[in-house]
C-alpha cells in the first residue's frame, strides 16, 4: 500500500453553502473534486495526525464510493482512526452522536438532505465539528481558503475496506470500525423518551404511518416504532434506503410525502403520520385531518416540554414558539438560517430545544436536528395528554393564538434575476418604514445580521425581513442549498388571535400579507415568474 502525494489545482467556487458543499452528483465525480475538498478540510482544522472521524451517510448514489476515498485521504493524513457506518449508512443525527459519544475530533457526513440522489441529482459533504455539530462559519470559511490555495493532497493507494461486515480492521496505521448505524443511536432515544409509555399507546391501538422516504431511517424507524415500540408492522412506508430515493425528493412536506399525506387523507386513516428526509434530520407530522407546520410544532413540543431552557428559531421561523417561550418565562433566541447557528447556544446550556421553519426540529441530545426525536417528542405529548395531534393543535391556538404561515419558493431563476429581487429589495429598506400595503403599515424593515452571544462572531446578510407590527411579517431570502440557479424563498406570517379566526385555510389567512409581499419585492417584474413553483 502506497502513499501518494497527489499535485492538484485549486478548483473554483467550492464554497459551502447552508448546510456543507452540496453540488450535482457528476461535479462530486470528476476528477479532483471529492479529494480536493477533503484535503480542505483536513488542512483548515490544522490537520489530520493523531484525529479521529466519524464517516457515514445517507446511502445516495455515490456514497459508498465518496466514502472508500474519504478513508483513503484520512489515513493517508496520518488519522488514528475512524468510526464508519455498516454499508456506509449513518443519518445525520446518528453521525452527531457518534462524535459526541466517543469524543471524536469531527465526521464527514455525506449527504445533500432532502436533495434528490442519483448520477445526475445532487450530492453533498458536510464537515462536523467535536461537539457534533456543523463546522461554524469560521470554519467554513477557513476551509474555502483552503480550496482555493490547495497544491497537492495525500492519499493512499489501497483496496476498498469492506464495510459491509461490523468490527474493526486497518488501513495502514488507521483503524476503521464499522458498526452497527442504528445500535447506539436508539440507546439514546432510549434514554430521552419513557419507551414503556409509548409501547403502552401502541398497545391501546393507537395507529400511525411513517415514511421513510426510502431515505436514511427507514432501518431507525423500523427498529425503534416496530421493533422497540411494538408499533405493527408495516407503521414504516418506504422503508429501504435506495440510492435514488426511488427517484423522489426525500423532503418530508405534503408537496413531496404525497403517500403519507393520502394515506392520512383516507378513510381508514391512522392516529398519526410523520416521515423523514434524505439523511434523517427533518421531520413532518401529521394528525387526522391536521398537519401541522414545523413553526408550530416547534411551539407545541416547547409548550409541553416538561424542563425548557431555553429555545432558539432560525430567523424566517414564526414566532409561535416566542409566544410560548414568553409565557414560560424563559429565552427565546432568533438566529440565522442553518443548524450551525444553534451550536454556541446548545453547547453553553441557554437552549434545550430549537428548531427552524424548513422542518427542522432538534434538542440537545446532539448538534443537528432529529427527525424521528421529534417523531418521539410528539408520540411522548400524545402519550402524556391522550390527545389527538387536531385536538392538541386547536387548544394551543385557543392558548397562544395562531401564526398562520407559508413559504413561497421560486425554484431555478437566473441568478442574475435573483440578486436584482434581492438588491432591489436592499435598496428600498430605508424608504420603507411607514408605508402601507394591501393595507398592512410597515413598521420596520432591515437586513438580518447576528450577533452570536458566545462567540462573538457576526453573521451579515441573512435575509430581508419587512414587520407589519406585532402581528404580521414578510422575509426574503435566497437560498443556500441548491446546486442549480438560484432559489428566492418568500416567507410569509400573520398572527390570529380571535378565537372564532383560528380554522382558515392558510392561503386566505395570509391573503393581505401575500398581497404585500407582492407588492415590495415585484418578483413577477424581475423574474417574469407570476407564481411560486412550491408552497410549503
Ligand atoms: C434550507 C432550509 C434551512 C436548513 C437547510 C439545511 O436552507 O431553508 O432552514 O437549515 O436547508 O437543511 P436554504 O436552502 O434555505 O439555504
Ligand atoms: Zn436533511
Amino acid at each position: 500500500m502506497a502513499r501518494h502525494t497527489v499535485a492538484t489545482q485549486p478548483i473554483a467556487d467550492q464554497k459551502a453553502g447552508t448546510s456543507g458543499l452540496r453540488r450535482k452528483t457528476r461535479d462530486f465525480m470528476a476528477p479532483h473534486f471529492l479529494e480536493n475538498y477533503v484535503q480542505a478540510v483536513i488542512n483548515a482544522i490544522g490537520g489530520a495526525a493523531e484525529k479521529r472521524f466519524v464517516v457515514g451517510g445517507d446511502g445516495r448514489y455515490f456514497n459508498d464510493r465518496a466514502i472508500q476515498v474519504i478513508l483513503r485521504m484520512a489515513a493517508a493524513n496520518g488519522a488514528r482512526g475512524v468510526i464508519v457506518g455498516q454499508n456506509g449508512i449513518l443519518s445525520t443525527p446518528a453521525a452527531s452522536h457518534l462524535i459526541r459519544k466517543h469524543g471524536m475530533d469531527g465526521g464527514f457526513l455525506l449527504t445533500a438532505s432532502h436533495n434528490p440522489g442519483g448520477v445526475d441529482q445532487d450530492f453533498g459533504l458536510k464537515f462536523n465539528m467535536a461537539n457534533g455539530g456543523p463546522a461554524t462559519e469560521s470554519v467554513s470559511d477557513a476551509i474555502f481558503a483552503q480550496t482555493q490555495a490547495l497544491s497537492a493532497y495525500r492519499i493512499f493507494d489501497a483496496q476498498d475496506v469492506d464495510l459491509a461486515v461490523i468490527g474493526q480492521t486497518r488501513l495502514g496505521a488507521m483503524t476503521v470500525t464499522v458498526v452497527d448505524p442504528v445500535v447506539d443511536y436508539a440507546a439514546l432515544m432510549a434514554t430521552l423518551f419513557d419507551f414503556d409509555a409509548l409501547r403502552g399507546l401502541f398497545a391501546g391501538g393507537f395507529r400511525m404511518a411513517f415514511d421513510a422516504m426510502h431515505a436514511v431511517t427507514g432501518p431507525y424507524a423500523k427498529h425503534l416504532l416496530e421493533e422497540r415500540l411494538g408499533a405493527p408492522r408495516g407503521t414504516v412506508i418506504n422503508g429501504t434506503p435506495l440510492p435514488d430515493f426511488g427517484g423522489g425528493h426525500p423532503d418530508p412536506n405534503p408537496i413531496w410525502a404525497q403517500g403519507l399525506m393520502a394515506i392520512m387523507a383516507g378513510p381508514d386513516a391512522p392516529n398519526f403520520g410523520a416521515a423523514s428526509d434524505g439523511d434523517g434530520d427533518r421531520n413532518m407530522i401529521i394528525g387526522r385531518g391536521a398537519y401541522v407546520t414545523p413553526s408550530d410544532s416547534l411551539a407545541v413540543l416547547a409548550a409541553h416540554h416538561p424542563h425548557l431552557k431555553g429555545v432558539a428559531r432560525s430567523m424566517p421561523t414564526s414566532a409561535a414558539v416566542d409566544r410560548v417561550a414568553r409565557t414560560k418565562g424563559v429565552a427565546c433566541y432568533e438566529v440565522p438560517t442553518g443548524w450551525k447557528f444553534f451550536g454556541t447556544l446548545l453547547d453553553a446550556g441557554l437552549i434545550n430545544l430549537c428548531g427552524e421553519e424548513s422542518a427542522g426540529t432538534g434538542a440537545d441530545h446532539v448538534r443537528e436536528k432529529d427527525g424521528l426525536w421529534a417523531v418521539l417528542s410528539w408520540l411522548s405529548v400524545i402519550a402524556s395528554t391522550g390527545q389527538s395531534v387536531a385536538a392538541l393543535m386547536a387548544e394551543h391556538w385557543q392558548k397562544y393564538g395562531r401564526n398562520y404561515y407559508a413559504r413561497h419558493d421560486y425554484e431555478a431563476i437566473d441568478t442574475d434575476k435573483a440578486d436584482a429581487v434581492m438588491q432591489a429589495l436592499r435598496g428600498s429598506l430605508p424608504a420603507l418604514t411607514g408605508q402601507s400595503f394591501a393595507g398592512l403599515v410597515v413598521t420596520r424593515a432591515d437586513e438580518f445580521a447576528y450577533d452570536d452571544p458566545i462567540d462573538g462572531s457576526h453573521t451579515a446578510h441573512q435575509g430581508i425581513r419587512v414587520i407589519f407590527g406585532d402581528t404580521a411579517r414578510v422575509v426574503f431570502r435566497l437560498s443556500g442549498t441548491g446546486t442549480a440557479g438560484a432559489t428566492l424563498r418568500v416567507y410569509l406570517e400573520r398572527l390570529e388571535t380571535d378565537p372564532g379566526q383560528l380554522d382558515q385555510p392558510t392561503a386566505a389567512a395570509l391573503a393581505a400579507v401575500t398581497k404585500a409581499a407582492a407588492a415590495i419585492a415585484e418578483i413577477a417584474r424581475h423574474t417574469g415568474r407570476q407564481a411560486p413553483d412550491v408552497i410549503t
